[in-house]
């Protein structure tokens, strides 16, 4: 997506990494009312679920449901969808999503717990995978996980990311998307790995996916922007976390991330009274008592 001069882009992953985390498994038609909320609030991308096995992520396993029931609502924003394999990326072009994501890490601990393959196993694995969402017309995002620290082996290198991201581009991956997974970095650590991997792509096509377990995600999608980042995740909400990553928090709020933008003079998509509509909605289906 071309951006204007002070655009920024937030793209929203609630649906997908805010719900795949949940005790509880949130209903389609409350996943389809809380992406319909996000669509009138002007997101332009919304990563809407997860191809992957549902038996790794039962809160995800209705994926087909979902999509089905959102498309015809979405006219202007861009559905995404993780997809970790090519029975994943089958699911995902039957259900018309215009954008795929494939993801793997810098570390191997967590390539493992997560995916069950080695980095350079996941990377072989998306080869067939890219050729195909591309032959289809789809675009494809690569996430890179543990951009600064693992749950399982501890700090990353920005060399190390640095390394999978040149791995990805090079199988072909239109986008670059750098998760801090348990979100434990500083704003410091944010600009020595964006700036490692900006020799792999340019800052303003680099895309932050920041979690907020220590509050610190802001001031680091702060120095992100400073340094000619324009594209961020976020959930509304604040909602999410990874179920193989042990003390991950939600996701940036996407609300944060907007008042953010607008305060340093960008423009995002988006009506902010409307998404707090749709963050309000979400918190009042999560808080509702886990039954069974
Ligand atoms: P595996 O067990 O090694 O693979 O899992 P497998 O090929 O042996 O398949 C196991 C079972 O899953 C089989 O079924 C397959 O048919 C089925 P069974 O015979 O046991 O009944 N299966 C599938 N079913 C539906 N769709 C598919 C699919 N693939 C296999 N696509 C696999 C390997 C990759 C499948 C598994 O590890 C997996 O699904 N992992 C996903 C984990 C996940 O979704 N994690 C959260 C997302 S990543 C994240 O949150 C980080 C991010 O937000 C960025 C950040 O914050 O850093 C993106
Ligand atoms: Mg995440």
């Amino acid at each position: 997506m071309t951006l204007g001069a002070r655009e920024v882009l937030l793209c929203e992953v609630g649906p997908r990494d805010g719900l795949q985390n949940e005790q509880r498994i949130v209903s389609v038609d409350d996943k389809v009312r809380f992406i319909e909320l996000l669509v009138a609030a002007g997101i332009r991308e919304i990563e809407v679920t997860s191809f992957v096995s549902p038996r790794w992520v039962p809160q995800l396993a209705d994926a087909e449901n979902v999509l089905a029931r959102v498309r015809p609502l979405a006219a202007g924003a861009l559905l995404s969808a993780l997809v970790p394999n090519e029975r994943g990326l089958e699911r995902a072009l039957a259900c018309g999503v215009g954008k795929i994501s494939v993801f793997t890490a810098a570390s191997e601990a967590f390539a493992q717990k997560n995916i069950n393959a080695t980095i350079a196993e996941s990377i072989d694995r998306f080869v067939p995978v890219v050729r195909a969402a591309h032959a289809a017309g789809v675009v494809v995002r690569g996430y890179v996980s543990c951009i600064v620290a693992c749950p399982y082996d501890g700090p990353v290198t920005p060399d190390a990311v640095r390394e999978t991201c040149a791995r990805l581009a090079e199988i072909g991956v239109d986008e670059l998307d750098l998760g801090d997974t348990i979100g434990v970095a500083h704003p410091d650590d944010i600009a020595r790995v964006l700036e490692s991997c900006s020799s792999v792509r340019p800052m303003d096509e680099l895309v932050l996916h920041l979690h907020d377990t220590q509050q610190r995600a802001i001031p680091c999608a702060e120095r992100a922007l400073a340094l000619g980042v324009r594209r961020f995740d976020g959930s509304a909400a604040g909602i999410g976390g990874c179920p193989y990553a042990p003390g991950a928090s939600g996701n940036i709020a996407t609300e944060l991330l907007d008042d953010l933008c607008i305060a340093r003079g960008y423009s995002t998509s988006i009506d902010r009274t409307a998404l707090g509509r749709a963050a309000r909605f979400i918190e009042s289906v999560l808080a509702e008592p886990v039954v069974g």
